[in-house]
C-alpha cells in the first residue's frame, strides 16, 4: 500500500478519520473471490458495430466514454445510466469507463479503460462513491477484457497520462461526447434496428403492458396521480431496469400539459387519465406508450368524441408507416384527420385546405406536437442524426418510431365549446417499419375506445 493510499482522508463532513493502522488491517485477510468471467451475450453483434465504426473513421482515434455518475446533492447520486453511444457499442458500462478505438494495421484495435478492483486499498472502505465495500464490486480490468471482448483493457487511473500522450502526439482524436460529427454518425448507425433490438423493444412493450395494467388496477381507488406513477414504476423496477423517461400521469386538464410529470394532481372518476409511460429493459431499450383512460371505467359522450377522433388520426398515421414513405407522412395523414375533425366540431372554420395551409396551421393550437420520433436505446432515439436521414429522410425497413397524435383542449380556451374544455387525449404506439408496412409492437395494449373500456373492466374484475 503506497503513502497516498494510507492517507484515507474523510470525504464528507460526517465521515470519521481513519487511522493508518485500520487501513493496514482492512487491506488484508480477504480470500480470493473471482467474479464469474464471461463474454457479453451479444458480443458478436457489438463487435460488428465497433468494426463498422472503425471502417467509417480510418486513421482516427475514437474515444467513447461511458459517462459519469450525476450528482443529486452533495455526495449522493442518481442511479447511473450508461451513455447511449457506449451502450450501443459495448452493451453496458460502468461509470467513468472509456472505449478507445486506436488506429492499427489499416483498421483499429479496441482498448477499454475500466475501473480496477480496489479491495486491499484504503479507498475500498473509505471511498463512498467508488469503494467496492460501499457500492459493490466493479467488473475489473481482466474481467472487462473478457466481457467486452476488447483487444486490451487498462485501469481508469491510466486515462489522464494516455490522453496527455495522445494530445502531444498530434494524432486525430474524436470523442463521442464532444465531436458533433461522430455523435451524428453514431446516431445514424442506430436508425435501423436489428433482430435483437426489435426483440428487446418487443419485450419492453410487453412489460409496459403489465405496467399499464398495474396502473389501471391502482386507478380504481387512487386519490392522486402519484399512485398511478408508483404502480407503473414498480413494474418497471421489478421486471426491468427502470422507466425510460419520467412517467406522465395526467388526470383531467393536466392532460393538456404535454409533459405533465409533476403527477401531484387529484384523480376524479369522471375525468380521463392520460398515462404516457414506458419500461426500459436491462439492455436499455425502452418503450414509449400512451393510453388515455376513463378513470371511472367509461368514457363520457364528450370524451368519446375527442377520443375517437384521435384514434382515427392515429390509425391514419400508422397506415402511413411503410418503407419509402417520408418520415413526416404519418404526421401529415394524422393531422389531416384531426384538422377535418376540428372543422366538423365547429372549432376550426373554413375548408380543410385552409385549415392545413402551411402559412396558418391553426389546427396546431389543439394538436401541439408532431406525431413521431425514433425509439430505441433512447426514448427520443437517434436525436443527433442529420435532418436528411431523419426528419426529412425516408422510412426504411427496421426503423422504429412512435405514432402519437393528440388533441388538447385547454380549460381556458374560448375557441373551444365548453363541453370539450379540459379534455386532453393522446394515443401513442411503437411501430416498426416492416417490409409489408407497419408492425405495431404496442398493439397488445388495447386502444379503441370500446376495447379500452373492456380492458379496464377485465383488469378490475381480477383486481
Ligand atoms: N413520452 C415522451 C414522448 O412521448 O415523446
Ligand atoms: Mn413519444
Ligand atoms: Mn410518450
Amino acid at each position: 500500500m503506497d503513502t497516498q493510499q494510507r492517507q484515507a482522508r474523510p470525504q464528507t463532513a460526517y465521515d470519521p478519520d481513519t487511522p493508518e493502522a485500520l487501513v493496514e488491517f482492512m487491506s488484508g485477510g480477504w480470500s480470493e473471490r473471482p467474479l464469474a468471467a464471461r463474454a457479453h451475450p451479444q458480443l458478436a453483434r457489438l463487435r460488428e458495430r465497433r468494426e463498422a465504426l472503425s471502417r467509417a473513421y480510418p486513421g482516427a482515434y475514437l474515444l467513447v466514454p461511458s459517462g459519469a455518475e450525476r450528482v443529486r446533492a452533495n455526495d449522493t447520486f442518481f442511479r447511473f445510466r450508461t451513455a447511449t453511444e457506449f451502450a450501443y457499442l459495448m452493451g453496458d458500462g460502468e461509470p467513468g469507463a472509456m472505449l478507445v478505438l486506436e488506429p492499427h494495421a489499416g483498421g483499429h484495435r479496441s482498448l477499454l479503460f475500466a475501473r480496477e478492483h480496489n479491495r486491499g486499498r484504503a479507498e475500498f472502505f473509505t471511498d463512498r462513491v467508488h469503494g467496492e465495500l460501499w457500492v459493490g464490486r466493479h467488473r475489473g480490468v481482466d474481467e472487462s477484457q473478457l466481457y467486452y471482448g476488447v483487444d486490451a483493457c487498462r485501469p481508469l487511473s491510466a486515462i489522464p497520462a494516455y490522453l496527455e500522450e495522445l494530445g502531444r502526439s498530434g494524432a486525430a482524436v474524436r470523442r463521442s461526447d464532444e465531436d458533433a460529427e461522430l455523435a451524428e454518425y453514431l446516431s445514424e448507425m442506430r436508425l435501423i434496428k436489428d433482430a435483437y433490438e426489435l426483440a428487446e423493444l418487443r419485450k419492453a412493450c410487453e412489460i409496459t403492458k403489465r405496467g399499464f395494467e398495474d396502473a389501471i388496477r391502482a386507478m380504481r381507488r387512487a386519490k392522486t396521480e402519484r399512485e398511478i406513477e408508483a404502480a407503473f414504476w414498480s413494474r418497471a423496477r421489478i421486471e426491468a431496469n427502470d422507466v425510460g423517461y419520467l412517467t406522465i400521469a395526467a388526470s383531467g386538464e393536466h392532460a393538456c400539459t404535454l409533459h405533465w410529470n409533476r403527477n401531484d394532481g387529484a384523480m376524479r372518476s369522471d375525468a380521463l387519465l392520460l398515462l404516457d409511460a414506458g419500461v426500459e429493459c436491462d439492455s436499455l431499450y425502452t418503450a414509449d406508450v400512451t393510453r388515455t383512460l376513463p378513470i371511472g371505467g367509461r368514457f363520457t359522450a364528450a370524451q368519446r368524441v375527442v377520443y375517437d377522433l384521435v384514434w382515427e388520426a392515429q390509425r391514419a398515421g400508422i397506415e402511413a408507416v411503410r418503407p419509402g414513405n417520408d418520415f413526416l407522412e404519418p404526421n401529415r395523414r394524422a393531422m389531416r384527420v384531426l384538422a377535418k375533425g376540428l372543422i366538423d366540431l365547429g372549432i376550426l372554420s373554413g375548408s380543410l385546405d385552409e385549415a392545413l395551409d402551411p402559412q396558418r396551421q391553426y389546427y396546431r393550437r389543439y394538436t401541439l406536437h408532431n406525431v413521431s420520433h425514433m425509439l430505441g436505446l433512447d426514448v427520443h432515439d437517434c436525436a443527433k442524426a442529420r435532418a436528411q436521414e431523419y426528419r426529412h429522410g425516408r422510412l426504411r425497413e427496421g426503423m422504429v418510431l412512435t405514432v402519437e397524435p393528440g388533441l388538447y383542449f385547454q380549460p381556458d380556451d374560448e375557441t373551444v365549446p365548453a363541453e370539450f374544455r379540459g379534455i386532453g387525449v393522446r394515443i401513442e404506439d411503437d411501430v416498426v417499419v416492416a417490409a409489408a408496412g407497419a408492425e405495431n409492437l404496442s398493439a397488445i395494449l388495447p386502444s379503441k375506445a370500446g376495447a379500452v373500456e373492456d380492458w379496464i373492466a377485465e383488469v378490475w374484475s381480477t383486481a
